[in-house]
């Protein structure tokens, strides 16, 4: 039986069983998804048992998709290009990182029919998923990311590997079109950003990326205001089938029982 793994700290809310398992069902493949809580010193091991095949691949979760990289023998463009790798596979006898979370989001976008060509998007947050969601943006070729975070070094620091940033202090709120909730905030369903929206005007997208809860309190406050609210649902199920079709050379059936199995 093929054994795959995703691993982060902490890894117990993670919904990637679940739903791989699904699709590893639903294909009649002889395979299994676990999770597995890791600290640092355990990514090599987990690298050299893909390479020795006594794992077929690995997704990676926070805090370690920059972490593994020195293990792995290739990058995709992609993963070289954000420094972020959530899914490895293994390519002839190479390790290969690539980067699922790209085309994620991207895709959660198309999913609701926006055009965010031109459209001016302001980040919130600067953890391990946003140099993902820049390079996509970039795809899309908005006009403009502006990015805060509570602390400036590490915006600062996404700055390097993406010139066209636009670093706002935090507190501030710029002219935009979309905004993004990239920080952990609202993973406890209580917490609330210390940023205060109530001058917005409507018409605007919220975008969480936190899709457990589904609702979180930035979502509420985007909706109270009359925008449009999306949360991380999609993006995690594009680029969970993203890393099934790497792995498994097969794109899995995305539909209503699907969406609906995250939610129970
Ligand atoms: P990592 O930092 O390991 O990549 P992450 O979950 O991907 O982890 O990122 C956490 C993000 O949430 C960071 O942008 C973090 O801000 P800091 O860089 O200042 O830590 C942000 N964050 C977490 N708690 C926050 C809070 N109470 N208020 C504002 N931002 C917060």
């Amino acid at each position: 039986m093929k054994k795959y793994l995703v691993i982060g700290n902490p890894i117990n809310h993670s919904l990637s069983p679940k739903l791989h398992n699904y699709w590893i069902k639903k294909s009649n493949l002889d395979a299994i998804y676990e999770k597995l809580e890791v600290n640092s010193d355990k990514l090599e091991e987990l690298v050299d048992k893909v390479k020795e095949k006594k794992l077929c691949g690995l997704n990676v979760t926070v805090p370690f998709k920059k972490n593994i990289i020195p293990y792995l023998d290739k990058l995709s463009k992609e993963a070289s290009e954000t420094q972020s790798v959530n899914t490895i596979c293994l390519d002839g006898n190479k390790t290969v990182g690539h980067n699922t979370d790209i085309i994620g989001f991207e895709l959660s976008i198309k999913k609701f029919d926006f055009d965010l060509k031109n459209k001016k998007v302001f980040i919130v947050g600067a953890g391990g998923v946003v140099p993902s969601l820049i390079y996509s943006l970039n795809k899309m070729n908005v006009s403009e990311i502006f990015i805060c975070n509570r602390t400036l070094r590490k915006a600062e620091e996404l700055k390097i590997l993406f010139k066209n940033l636009t670093i706002i202090n935090w507190g501030e709120i710029p002219e935009f079109d979309m905004i993004i909730n990239a920080t952990s905030v609202g993973l406890n369903k209580d917490e609330i950003l210390d940023i205060n929206f109530s001058n917005l005007k409507s018409n605007k997208i919220f975008y969480d990326v936190i899709y457990n809860p589904q609702e979180t309190n930035f979502l509420k406050t985007g909706k109270n205001l009359g925008n449009k609210i999306i949360n991380g649902k999609m993006m995690f199920i594009y680029q969970a089938s993203a890393a099934f079709d790497l792995w498994h050379n097969k794109k899995p059936e995305i539909n209503d029982d699907v969406i609906n199995l995250l939610d129970k």
